[in-house]
């Protein structure tokens, strides 16, 4: 299926630009016309993926962070973020909810929210090159679907 409208943007990894990745997807999903919690659904997982981008895949290096957006005719939308830090070893076992290497101050949720509030969350990730998160949401306001 080709994209209707395409976006991509990318950023140092400084947590300053989490409200940022936020805030630009959620500008580019609008002219899908979505509602106010498909959105703030939407908002919130990208912040999960920015922040593990930033948090884990660049530790305490600065790189940089990448998103590109496509926005499909059936009212879809695919985000993905992507890094070139560190890489996840396993990466189903980095998805179980509670999971996290990040210590005292992670819950290990990340990945647990994301795919609650999406309707497909894929992940790839190489050691040493990075990880990319894709984010699949349908923004079709229900009762729209045959207009
Ligand atoms: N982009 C990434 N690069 C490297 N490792 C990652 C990346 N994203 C996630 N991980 C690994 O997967 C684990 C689980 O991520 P998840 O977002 O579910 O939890 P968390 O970030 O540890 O905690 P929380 O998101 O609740 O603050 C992380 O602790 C980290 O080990
Ligand atoms: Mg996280």
């Amino acid at each position: 299926m080709k994209a209707m409208n395409e976006m991509s943007v990318s950023f140092l990894s400084v947590s300053a630009n989490e409200s940022f990745a936020r805030a630009v997807v959620a500008a580019f999903a609008s002219q899908l016309d979505p509602t106010i919690d498909q959105l703030a659904d939407l908002k919130t997982a990208v912040s999960e993926a920015v922040t593990n981008a930033i948090v884990h895949g660049y530790r305490e290096t600065l790189g940089t962070v990448y998103i590109t957006a496509k926005l499909y005719e059936t009212g879809k939308i695919v985000v993905r973020v992507r890094d070139k830090g560190v890489g996840i070893p396993d990466v189903e076992k980095a998805m179980e909810p509670l999971f996290t290497t990040g210590g005292e101050e992670r819950a290990g949720l990340g990945f647990a929210v994301m795919q609650s509030f999406c309707d497909k969350v894929a992940v790839r990730s190489a050691l040493g090159k990075g990880t990319t998160v894709t984010l699949h949401k349908s923004l079709l306001r229900r009762g729209r679907e045959h207009e």
